[in-house]
């Protein structure tokens, strides 16, 4: 979400004149989009403010230039005060909610005089409608919020309380942006959301559309090849969702359902409100839906009160369902959620032989699942230039990253791909040419 909220920033300062670059030196803005979901991403701010205040530094004292600089995102919105405390040379804090107000930001603020501006309200007015309609294209393959915030209260999570409560976007509002980006040359959607299937959008006639009344809507877009959805909790994963796997062939097989955790006592105290074996019944009946589907999730290790048992209740989960992909994380406690004030805190180094042990699973699922679609023929989204010389890279359906031998003007085109070799994160293929005379 940050990379689509990143683009929206760009689209909103266009006006004033400002174009992105891929280097921050010699910009006269920089703007440092943030997480704060783990310590780590949060820490990484302020490292990344230092080197921006030598930057700043040296452009005033050898070019006499100004540079202005912005910290946005949700640790903006968490920690705007401590942001102009710690690095008084930031001039900007904005959060998640009111980027559409960049640019009286930037007129109100002079970066040469201290006069830093921090706006984090939670506001009335609804950012998509105030953000410009018209952008540069997004490429071949692109993100589409329409869902934000969430109000399921995990006890570890900091989302409801930076991104706030859930909010979906309107129908006509969500589909207009589908249909630009489609006339600008994009073929794949990932429709976003901190909680995306528990979308709830109010369409023209008044009536409530769910994530699959829309995703089935979208499918009837010409030129839009390809659907996916990211994040969703378990909870919301309704029937008509389920059977949107089965009907609308637009909908890739790839599904990322974050579980965290495979035992019940923590599920019950990480507050998800379902037990292992709902997910575990969720996955069957997904399953049935789309028999080829490739499942992808999250993890926490070490969440307070985590025992020996809950953990191996974890793996035996990740065995059972076989994820082609996953994430897994130390539990990182985080200021004001209610876990990070348990008493029974996991050691550090409990956490980090608990992480190994699950990646060393979850990697050898991950190959696994890689190693069985050698010899298949997939459908290839080709988005870029590849890292070799000759190579270009693209998707899979299950989202694998996949890389052969072409040409740039393949790129924004789907073609079949034979599978040649897998690798931990990625495969190799070989684009199939139709043979002359061929029908
Ligand atoms: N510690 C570790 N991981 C976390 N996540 C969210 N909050 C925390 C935390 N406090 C993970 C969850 C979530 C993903 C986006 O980040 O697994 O699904
Ligand atoms: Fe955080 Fe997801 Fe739980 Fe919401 S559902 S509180 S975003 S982990």
């Amino acid at each position: 979400m940050n990379v689509y909220d990143s683009d929206r920033m760009t689209d909103v300062l266009a006006p004033l004149g400002y174009q992105p670059t891929d280097m921050p030196d010699g910009a006269d803005m920089v703007i440092l989009n943030t997480c704060h979901i783990r310590e780590k991403a949060s820490e990484k701010v302020f490292s990344e403010l230092g080197r921006l205040r030598m930057m700043k530094e040296k452009a005033r004292d050898q070019q006499g230039r100004t540079v202005t600089i912005a910290v946005a995102g949700c640790v903006a919105q968490a920690e705007g005060e401590e942001i102009t405390r710690r690095a008084p040379w930031v001039d900007i804090v904005v959060g998640p909610q009111t980027y559409h107000r960049l640019p009286e930001l930037v007129a109100k603020v002079d970066p040469g005089v201290r006069n830093r501006i921090i706006d984090t309200e939670f506001p009335e007015e609804v950012k998509f409608d105030l953000l410009p309609g018209e952008h540069a294209p997004r490429g071949p393959a692109a993100f589409l919020s329409v869902q934000e915030g969430c109000d399921k209260f995990c006890a570890f999570c900091v989302v409801p309380y930076t991104r706030g409560a859930e909010f979906s976007r309107s129908v006509s509002n969500v589909m207009t942006e589908a249909r630009r980006l489609v006339a600008l040359g994009t073929s794949e959607l990932t429709l976003l959301g901190q909680n995306v299937n528990a979308y709830h959008g109010t369409a023209d006639d008044g009536s409530t559309w769910s994530l699959a009344r829309l995703i089935r809507e979208m499918a009837e877009i010409d030129g839009l090849e390809r659907l996916r959805y990211t994040t969703s909790h378990p909870l919301d994963m309704e029937d008509d969702l389920i059977n949107a796997h089965r009907d609308v062939p637009q909908l890739m097989p790839y599904l990322h359902l974050p579980v965290q955790s495979g035992s019940n006592n923590v599920l019950e105290t990480m507050n998800r409100r379902h037990t292992k074996d709902v997910y575990l019944d969720i996955i069957d009946r997904l399953r049935d839906a789309r028999p080829d589907l490739a499942l992808s999730g999250d993890f926490i290790v070490g969440f307070p009160g985590e025992s020996d048992r809950d953990f191996a209740d974890t793996l035996a989960l990740v065995d059972k369902v076989g994820y082609a992909s996953a994430y897994s994380f130390k539990y990182s406690p985080r200021p004001g959620t209610p876990a990070s004030t348990e008493d029974v805190q996991v050691p550090e180094d409990v956490k980090a032989d608990r992480l190994e042990a699950l990646q060393q699973l979850l990697n050898a699922q991950q190959f696994a699942f890689n190693k069985k679609t050698e010899g298949q023929v997939m459908d290839v989204l080709v988005e870029r230039k590849g890292g070799r010389d000759g190579q270009m890279a693209g998707r899979s359906p299950y989202m694998q990253a996949v890389n052969f031998q072409g040409s740039e003007d393949m790129i924004g085109k789907i073609l079949p791909c034979k599978i040649t070799d897998a690798m931990q994160k990625s495969v190799s293929g070989e684009i199939q040419t139709l043979k002359k005379g061929a029908a």
